[in-house]
């Protein structure tokens, strides 16, 4: 074991990656010593760096594209998150064995729950959600959402048959539907949730939110840019819109916790620190 622990994110890319700005600011927060580096992977040489980390200064890290079901695979003892997701974004030793999670989950709920409380209120579970896309992304809000006991889940993908698949996957209450085919009089969601890339710096948005009632809560897990076209939309209606950034603050915190000990807090100079990066003022 080394004297100082590392954490690592691992992708091929991950140069765009802002979870070392995270990490470090907990750990000068809390004075700990340690560090987490970013460390690009090619996907032929995943495997071996993931077997080889007990012999390494790792305690662990996050796995990010296109790793996440290889670490899954790779994991002695995955968590019941990352099995359901089939996808693994968090790893950590323990007892020489290598563990795994997903926290996306986490995030987006910790995001909602953190800036929009309330969202998930029995009424609104009611009613149900809208979650637009069906990739790997999707997978995480859906299991989310599912855990929350929403009573209806509405996968809406421009392809509409993986969102057929996903809603299979997943079983009630999920269903499935064309994109296109979604307007405020096929749907009464009180949740609508963006995960497709649309309106990532496209200037694009998914769904035309015209109709939809006003106390429909809208977020977009895009953080760039910080307001999409469709939260801008929801803001235009009176809408609660919700930005992403908290999903990727709060998904890092489950992390953090395994590799260094201590449960950090999302707090306001952290979310200004990213915002600063992103260029973003709020
Ligand atoms: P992730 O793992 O981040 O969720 P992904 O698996 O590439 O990423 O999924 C991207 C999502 O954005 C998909 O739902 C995709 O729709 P398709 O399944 O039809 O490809 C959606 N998406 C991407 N570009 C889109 C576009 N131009 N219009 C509508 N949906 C789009």
């Amino acid at each position: 074991m080394a004297d100082v622990k590392q954490a690592f994110v691992c992708g091929w890319p991950v140069n765009h990656s802002r979870s070392p700005m995270i990490h470090r600011y907990w750990l000068k927060k809390y004075g700990l010593s340690g560090d987490y580096v970013k460390y690009p992977c090619e996907p032929e040489n995943f495997a071996t760096f993931v077997e080889n980390m007990a012999e390494t200064d790792f305690v662990g890290g996050n796995v990010t594209v296109p790793h996440k079901e290889a670490a899954l695979k790779l994991a002695d003892q995955p968590e019941a998150e990352a099995l359901r997701l089939g996808a693994a974004n968090t790893l950590w030793i323990r007892d020489g064995k290598i563990r795994a999670t997903n926290t996306d989950g986490y995030g987006f709920l910790a995001n909602l729950d953190e800036r929009a409380p309330g969202w998930d209120s029995p009424e609104h579970r009611q009613r149900g959600a809208l979650v637009l896309g069906a990739g790997g992304a999707a997978r995480a809000v859906i299991d989310a959402l599912q855990q929350r006991n929403f009573a209806k889940i509405q996968i809406a993908n421009r392809t509409v048959e993986k969102a057929e698949k996903l809603a299979q996957q997943f079983g009630p209450p999920c269903s499935a539907v064309g994109i296109e085919s979604i307007d405020c009089l096929t749907c009464d969601a009180a949740v609508i949730v963006n995960t497709t890339s649309l309106g990532m710096n496209d200037g694009r948005s998914p769904l035309n939110l015209a109709g939809f009632s006003s106390d429909t809560i809208v977020n977009d897990i895009v953080y760039t840019p910080l307001i999409t076209p469709l939260l801008e939309q929801a803001r235009v209606q009176k809408m609660q819109a919700v930005d992403g950034l908290g999903m990727l603050l709060h998904q890092a915190v489950l992390g953090f916790e395994k590799w260094f000990g201590t449960r950090p807090e999302v707090d306001a100079e952290l979310r200004q620190l990213l915002l600063d990066d992103l260029g973003e003022s709020q």
